[in-house]
């Protein structure tokens, strides 16, 4: 039986007190040391540079047991450094993941290279638990730290014309081997309609359990979707590109009759070689009925309405 490492408050008393994150030392591994951390024309907060305010717990937590940290840790999906469960774990120390810097480009008003810490400097932190659904067919409870996609793109401001989001992980096949082979077209690439990228969902993590995202698990940033297969949660992200036209993702390019753009967590609609009714949490025995959005349908259920999901899988 897993117990949770934090209490959760209830939704009415979220304060800065919800997760105590060792601030200074989360941010020296996360991105170094935060001095001139501010872009020309950003606006820098003070929240992550003054180290003022911990993580608090988001009210978006489900209170489901946390899988264990061990496990979330070392078994992954990552590619770049393998096709087994536990490769990532094994290799993933070959990535360097500072310096980084991210590109914004395509439609928005400020494009730019920017540096992790221009990335980190205005964005507090929250903790939020959230499932992740492969769409292997198992799942676990991670706790997440980060913030929200949309804050960080409304910086960047975003033209009208700015209808997807495109993301892609670093390409450097000395520090990420399993890029040597052809069973992606690298870099990994990912993407989501805006108005998903918006949604106060979807996260851009930077730890989980309280501490730096381990490197297996997307470090030093990655995408979580909570209600889609995890394959859309791009890990090591070093583009943002907004464009108008829906792009397509590395497994989609790869497999179109099994890996749609969107991706949405459906017990009803089958993977050709799998059904996906059911799930295996990681930790327990049996099997659990896996939930329309993976149990987010309230929350994002009105992003496709009148679209038919059989057809946009
Ligand atoms: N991101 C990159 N760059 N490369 C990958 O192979 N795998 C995806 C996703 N993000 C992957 C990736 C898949 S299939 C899943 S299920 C999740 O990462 C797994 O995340 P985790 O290892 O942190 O549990």
């Amino acid at each position: 039986m897993v117990r949770l490492r934090y209490p959760i408050p209830p939704a009415s008393e979220i304060t800065p007190k919800g997760v105590r994150v060792r601030r200074r030392h989360f941010l020296q591994q996360a991105g170094g040391l935060l001095l001139a951390a501010a872009a020309p024309g950003l606006s820098a907060a003070p929240a992550w540079q003054a180290g003022t305010a911990d993580a608090v717990q988001s009210p978006f937590s489900t209170d489901e047991p946390l899988t264990d940290q061990a496990m979330a840790a070392g078994y992954n999906n990552f590619f770049e450094f393998g096709t087994g469960k536990e490769d990532p774990k094994r290799h993933a120390h070959r990535l360097r993941t500072s310096p980084w810097s991210v590109e914004i480009s395509g439609e928005v008003d400020r494009p730019g290279h920017y540096t992790l810490e221009d990335i980190l400097a205005p964005h507090g932190l929250e903790e939020r638990i959230y499932r992740l659904r492969c769409v292997e067919g198992w799942s676990m409870v991670i706790p997440w730290l980060g913030f929200p996609l949309g804050d960080l793109l409304r910086r960047f401001e975003p033209t009208s014309r700015a209808g997807y989001v495109v993301f892609e992980t670093l390409h450097d096949p000395e520090q990420m081997p399993g890029q040597r082979s052809r069973i992606l077209d690298w870099p990994y690439r990912e993407g989501l309609r805006i108005d998903e990228a918006m949604h106060p969902l979807t996260l851009l993590a930077v730890g989980m359990y309280g501490e730096v995202l381990p490197n297996q698990n997307g470090a030093p940033l990655r995408l979580v979707v909570p209600w889609k297969y995890g394959f859309k949660s791009i890990k090591s992200i070093v583009s943002i590109h907004l464009q108008e036209e829906q792009p397509i993702g590395s497994w989609e390019a790869q497999q179109p009759a099994e890996y749609g753009f969107y991706a949405n967590v459906n017990p009803q609609v089958s993977h050709p070689r799998w059904r996906q009714a059911t799930e295996r949490r990681i930790g327990e025995g049996g099997r659990r009925r896996t939930e329309i959005f993976n149990g987010y349908g309230e929350l994002v259920a009105d992003l496709y309405a009148g679209m038919d999901l059989r057809r946009h899988f």
